[in-house]
């Protein structure tokens, strides 16, 4: 890993040099500005502010409901605190997908409101045309196929993408379509490990990989569930890193009991 001092703010150029250079990407989550300080600090090459956000933030159960204003401010927040990382926001269900207009006025206002540098949309060759318009106006994009969450309803329940020849044909002639258009980067979620490995193999820009095994170009995680801080549902692909809830819990037994025993606040503690 470079060394802080000397790491300088990744924009969407230097994200795509790393596949060029061989050099893996990692890639988290972030809602708030102190968890994208944090991150920002250790070193993640890029920020997602994604729409999961309305499961592991607002407890709802999809990402259907999420609105662009809630979007606004996580973004905001996260942009504001990163100085390194590359900063991405992800687009709600339909705030582009009913015209390019639509699109355009959206992922404008991400530009415009908060200062992040990029945007992730849903969606494969369909989606394409506004990939394309959203680039020829200085917007960049990330792409994300296969399992795609604001589709929850036509998948029924996560299922791995790119199993069958007609699955896998889809997705490659997406990801090529993505890249055509403009697209500086794909999220490749829940796609067959060799199917992911002949996407990444045949387009020039970075997979990242989510549930789609180890030949992708990157990885992306979401924060809360490497901290253990979402157990509505455990994915098979998640590794946990830390055991936030148990340290929180342990924090707040010992707030309340020194609050009932009188020993906090000392009179130091106190102006
Ligand atoms: O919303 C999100 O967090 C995402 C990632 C899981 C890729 O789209």
């Amino acid at each position: 890993m470079a060394e802080i001092s000397s790491r300088k703010q990744m924009t969407v150029n230097s994200f795509k040099k790393k596949k060029e250079k061989g050099e893996k990407i990692a890639v988290l989550t972030a809602y708030d500005f102190y968890m994208a300080k944090i991150l920002d600090r250790a070193g993640i090459d890029a920020l997602l502010v994604g729409d999961s956000l309305g499961m592991v933030i607002y407890g709802e159960k999809s990402t259907l409901p999420v609105k662009m204003e809630t979007m606004i401010h996580h973004v905001r927040a996260v942009a504001s605190a990163t100085d390194y990382a590359l900063t991405i926001a992800d687009m709600p269900f339909l705030s582009y997908q009913p015209s390019e207009e639509v699109a355009i006025t959206n992922a404008g206002r991400f530009l415009k409101e908060t200062g992040v540098q990029s945007v992730k949309l849903e969606g494969g060759i369909e989606v394409a045309a506004i990939v394309r318009r959203l680039f020829e106006l200085g917007i960049p994009v990330m792409g994300h196929i296969g399992m795609t969450p604001q589709s929850i309803n036509r998948f029924g329940r996560p299922r791995v993408q790119g199993k069958t020849e007609q699955s896998k044909q889809y997705l490659i002639e997406s990801a090529q379509a993505l890249e055509e258009a403009g697209a500086y980067s794909i999220v490749l979620e829940l796609v067959e490990q060799n199917t992911a490995k002949e996407i990444s193999g045949k387009i020039s820009i970075p997979t990242i990989g989510i549930g789609s095994g180890p030949h992708c170009d990157g990885q992306v995680l979401v924060i809360n569930d490497i901290l253990g801080m979402y157990d509505e549902f455990q994915a098979k692909f998640v590794r946990r890193y830390a055991d936030l809830p148990d340290i929180i819990e342990k924090a707040a037994k010992s707030f309340i009991s020194d609050v009932k025993s009188g020993t906090y606040p000392s009179q130091d503690e106190s102006f």
